[in-house]
């Protein structure tokens, strides 16, 4: 690590820089027309030129629209806008989150003891909360409890909600989880109804504690676990809640004594590692937990200590800030190619979205250029189906990331020949599935390779030079493929890691804080006005649009529900 520097003030934005002007002027001379498929032609090695092996993810970046002129000035300009004094000032614990006034520390989380600030609290949690959750695997083998469901919303529920089917081989089978986060009913009332009482243990998960939708849940549950327990319900309350939080006395007064802490230079989009993580632990148990935590930790060391041009998340993050900024690409899709991270793109949207969604600097200056783009997508190959005819075909370049897992892995449970066989053809037909769509987004076809092909269900209408054309593909289209060898605790840590030092390196690069949520505020303060003219039907003060609609949805009549 090199010195830090402590003062915001010396960390330059992006485009104050000299790499930045050298970068519009290459982007004018070679970047924006820069052709996939002739650079593969004049460099056989480009594969490997632009190939980068990290802890657990190995990446090709070499179908993105850069050359080695791009990735060089992309590396001056990290250089320039002192990525490296800005990493190490997190990872030291300075407090870099200036509109909280708070350090950003979820690597600790993951460091061995001593390895980082705060370790004997981050160890003395996590030893008690895996103590816990292998009491109560314990209890599930004896079928003392079948059911865990987390009550928590965003950061309190979006790491867990990933981790645990995708890392589903590794889970202990009887003991089922479910993940309540919406205050739609909806959400928690088809959950309780498969509940037995007493076999279910409900985790309140919640930083604050205070968190509208989390409560009103956790109250629901609680009320509804008292109905159905019937007599010693209130004393079974101990043994049937436990809490994952940084505000412990609200924990307490709420009923429940087993209360796991974590601390406040936790952001909440970043807790899956801290006693957020307890429904993880349950699934997979501490061994495998202490697993995720380390492929983290061997993510964390890369981005520590890896030369800027070989630093896989320093170089995501610039290809970031090449495609919104230069290309004014607006959205990025993910197409994780492994049925286990279906729930990856909507962890990666408040990952990358809630953190990096800002319009002003960290001095509060307007930012003349975009910040987050989208993220969005689907696992592969489901999206295939849906919307890659988009990407392949829409008018907007949409930079894409494939993720494809090497070896399969479907758990202990022992496989029939037949059920070994027909899975081994499935994973090669994935595989082909992932190559294919990366190739397809770069290859395209022209009209006149169109032109050779038969369109026989064409309307005999159209003459064959506007068939070609509705069957021709632009091709040039960037994507990254990482490939895991396989989807372990160990290799799925370092690849969230990697997503969230990716995520720090393009909000340095545009001097923007990360780790604040300012923009969910607003929409909040107004709920809480709001409420009591659903039952009060008041609409005095109100926008025309808002009032009309309150009346609309029978505001002011007896709310009931069926
Ligand atoms: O939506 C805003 C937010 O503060 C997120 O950042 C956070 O993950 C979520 O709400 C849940 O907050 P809490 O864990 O305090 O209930």
């Amino acid at each position: 690590m090199t010195t830090t520097s402590t003062t915001a003030a010396a960390w330059p934005r992006c485009d104050a820089t000299v790499a930045w002007t050298a970068l519009r002027g290459h982007f004018e001379a070679h970047g924006r027309d820069l052709d996939l498929r002739e650079a593969f032609a004049r460099d056989p090695g480009r594969f490997d030129s632009f190939a980068l092996q990290a802890p657990e993810v190995f990446a090709d970046l070499s179908k993105n629209r850069w050359d080695l002129a791009t990735r060089k000035l992309l590396t001056d300009l990290a250089h320039e806008c002192g990525i490296e004094a800005r990493r190490d000032a997190m990872l030291a614990g300075e407090p870099i989150n200036t509109t909280e006034g708070r350090a950003v520390l979820h690597t600790a989380l993951r460091a061995p003891r001593g390895a980082a600030p705060f370790g004997e609290q981050v160890h003395s949690v996590l030893d008690a909360m895996l103590a816990y959750a292998e009491q109560q695997r314990r209890r599930a083998k004896q079928g003392e409890i079948t059911d865990v469901v987390n009550i928590g919303i965003g950061g309190s529920d979006l790491g867990p909600q990933m981790v645990v089917p995708a890392l589903d081989a590794y889970a202990q089978r009887g003991l089922k989880l479910h993940f309540v986060s919406n205050v739609d009913g909806h959400d928690i009332a088809p959950v309780l109804r498969q509940l037995d009482a007493k076999r279910t243990l409900f985790i309140v998960a919640s930083k604050t504690f205070t968190t509208q939708e989390t409560m009103a849940n956790a109250q629901l549950a609680r009320a509804w676990f008292l109905e159905q327990y019937g007599a010693g319900g209130e004393a079974a309350i101990a043994k049937h809640f436990a809490a994952t939080t940084t505000n412990v006395d609200a924990a307490a007064k709420f009923g429940i004594s087993a209360t796991f802490g974590f601390w406040d230079w936790v952001g909440g989009r970043y807790s899956l590692w801290s006693a957020i993580g307890l429904p993880i632990a349950l699934a997979i148990g501490a061994d495998n937990f202490r697993a995720l935590l380390a492929g983290a930790h061997a993510m964390d060391q890369h981005f520590a200590h890896a030369e800027l041009a070989h630093n896989l998340p320093v170089q995501l993050g610039l290809l970031d800030v090449w495609y919104r900024n230069f290309h004014k690409a607006s959205s990025r899709s993910v197409a994780p190619y492994h049925q286990g991270l279906r729930r990856l793109p909507a962890y990666l949207q408040q990952l990358e979205m809630e953190s990096n969604g800002k319009s002003v600097d960290l001095d509060g200056a307007p930012l003349p250029f975009g910040t987050s783009p989208v993220v969005w997508g689907e696992a592969g190959t489901n999206g295939q189906h849906a919307y890659f005819q988009m990407l392949h075909q829409g008018t907007d370049a949409i930079p894409v990331e494939f993720i494809a897992v090497r070896r399969t892995h479907y758990g202990p449970e022992t496989l029939s020949p037949t059920l070994r066989a027909g899975l081994a053809d499935q994973h090669n037909k994935l595989l082909a599935n992932c190559l294919a769509q990366s190739q397809a987004l770069m290859l395209g076809k022209t009209a006149a390779e169109a032109a050779t092909e038969k369109a026989p269900t064409a309307s005999a209408d159209l003459d064959a030079a506007t068939i070609s054309r509705h069957r021709s593909f632009p091709g040039n289209r960037p994507s990254t493929t990482f490939v895991l060898d396989e989807l372990s605790p160990r290799s799925l840590g370092a690849l969230i890691a990697l997503y969230e030092h990716r995520v720090f390196v393009s909000g340095a690069l545009w001097r923007i804080n990360s780790f604040d949520q300012w923009g969910v505020e607003l929409g909040k303060a107004l709920c809480s006005q709001l409420l009591p003219r659903m039952s009060s039907g008041e609409t005095a003060g109100l926008d025309g649009s808002t009032a009309g609609l309150l009346k609309r949805l029978g505001a002011g009549k007896p709310a009931d529900a069926a």
